[in-house]
């Protein structure tokens, strides 16, 4: 089976607690199990990781090269400040997926600039915790090389 990572940044361990008015109740183990669901049902074997640090994560995307075909990526806030993750992202070269629960544009305005989405396939923002499974879609039609509809 085709091997992708789900990758979350700062704070995201704490939801389902962390301002559920703008996050959502959905626990990140409650993501990952779905995400794993999700992604098995489109022939994807999904592994997460979740770290606090920047340097984890770009460590975890190096680590993604050969052993994933893609990324689905919530960096948190390291999205609106980390140019050292956008560089990570573009050294790979693996396709990645930028998901946010929230729709950071029409949040507060450092949140509207991202880092990863000039390296990034797409953005999905927005949809809860279904962006993740949205993510898992898109990518999955993008590596099955199906631009159609
Ligand atoms: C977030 C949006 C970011 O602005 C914020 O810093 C997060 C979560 C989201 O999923 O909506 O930590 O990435």
């Amino acid at each position: 089976m085709v091997s992708v990572l789900v990758l979350n940044g700062p704070n995201l361990n704490l939801l389902g607690t962390r301002q559920p008015e703008v996050y959502g109740d959905t626990t990140l183990t409650g993501i990952e199990s779905a995400c794993a669901s999700h992604g098995a049902g489109l022939g994807l074997s999904v592994v997460c990781a979740q770290s606090n640090h920047e340097g984890a994560l770009i460590e975890a995307i190096h680590a993604a090269r050969g052993q994933h075909a893609g990324i689905v990526l919530n960096a948190g806030a390291f999205t609106h400040t980390s140019v050292a993750l956008m560089d990570a992202i573009a050294s790979v070269g693996l396709p990645v997926v930028e998901v946010h629960l929230s729709n950071i544009h029409a949040r507060e305005p450092f949140r509207h600039r991202s880092y990863v989405a000039p390296v990034a396939l797409g953005q999905i923002c927005g949809f809860g915790a279904r962006g993740y499974l949205l993510a898992l879609d898109a990518l999955a039609a993008h590596l099955s090389g199906d631009g159609g509809i």
